[in-house]
């Protein structure tokens, strides 16, 4: 990992689940790191747990990712601070229970907001800031298994959570081309598609995890540390990861 040593990663929804895990262990590898979410105390509390050289590379800011101009505001913190974005772990994700026909319109734009909107604001920042430094970095989105298949025959429905996966499917490729087409070979793309991971978004569903057949956040965190550190040519642009058994 020393090539990434004292560089600014940036982990969003990192107060608890994957974001959390993936917050300390960036720090942990020698990353200055910036967790976001919207309750920065809970991210704190995380900090506050850590030995004083690891603490001192972790930093709690507030950001709603639904909203362009809170990424805005903390985007300007971070590069005001720190000096720009080298890899941006897009993670803030949430889930909201009822049926697409007929549940409450905001709880389907809040889904899409966080889950595809928060995603694309949060790439744009940090490829814009990779861009105009010429700096090698890693944009990582951690999308779902449901990026590429809707559950069925699970009791419920999942209503707008894949339909937001879906969109991540096509952002990092698009993101990928892009990259391409101004010949940037600097920026990677990789997508994460987990299967059941043992997170507290299970309880929005109202649901207990089957912690037998799910992942631990803890594996997702190895998992991005694996990614971050393969050669420079080497490009993950998928990955997905469930646990052996898993259902989902
Ligand atoms: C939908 O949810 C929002 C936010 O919780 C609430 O303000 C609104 O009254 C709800 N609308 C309906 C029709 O239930
Ligand atoms: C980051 O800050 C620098 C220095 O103020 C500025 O030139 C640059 O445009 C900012 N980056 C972005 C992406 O806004
Ligand atoms: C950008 O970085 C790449 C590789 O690190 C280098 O080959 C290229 O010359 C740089 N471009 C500019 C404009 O400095």
């Amino acid at each position: 990992m020393e090539r990434w040593e004292d560089h600014v990663a940036v982990v969003t929804g990192a107060s608890s689940g994957m974001g959390a895990a993936i917050f300390e262990s960036l720090a942990l590898a020698g990353f200055i790191v910036i967790g976001l979410a919207r309750r920065v105390n809970l991210i704190q509390d995380i900090i506050d747990k850590q030995k004083p050289d690891v603490a001192s590379r972790m930093h709690a800011h507030y950001c709603d990712v639904r909203l362009p101009e809170s990424v805005d505001t903390a985007f300007e913190y971070i590069n005001s601070s720190f000096g720009g974005i080298d890899v941006l772990i897009n993670n803030a994700g949430i889930i909201r229970t009822g049926n697409l026909i007929d549940m409450n319109l905001t709880d389907i734009h809040d889904t899409i907001q966080t889950n595809l909107f928060g995603y694309i604001y949060w790439s744009r920042k940090a490829a814009a800031s990779l861009i105009e430094r010429n700096a090698t970095g890693h944009i990582i989105q951690i999308n779902s298994v449901t990026g590429f298949y809707v559950p069925r025959n699970v009791g419920f429905s999942v209503n707008a959570y894949p339909i937001s996966k879906f969109g991540l499917t096509a952002l990092k490729d698009v993101l990928a081309e892009e990259l391409n087409l101004i010949g940037n070979r600097n920026i990677k793309v990789t997508s994460i598609n987990p299967g059941s991971v043992d997170t507290p978004i299970w309880d929005s569903l109202g649901m207990t995890v089957d912690v037998e057949t799910s992942l631990k956040p803890e594996d997702i965190a190895d998992t991005v540390l694996y990614i971050l550190q393969t050669p420079r040519n080497v490009h993950i642009k998928e990955l997905t990861i469930s646990a052996v058994g898993d259902k989902w």
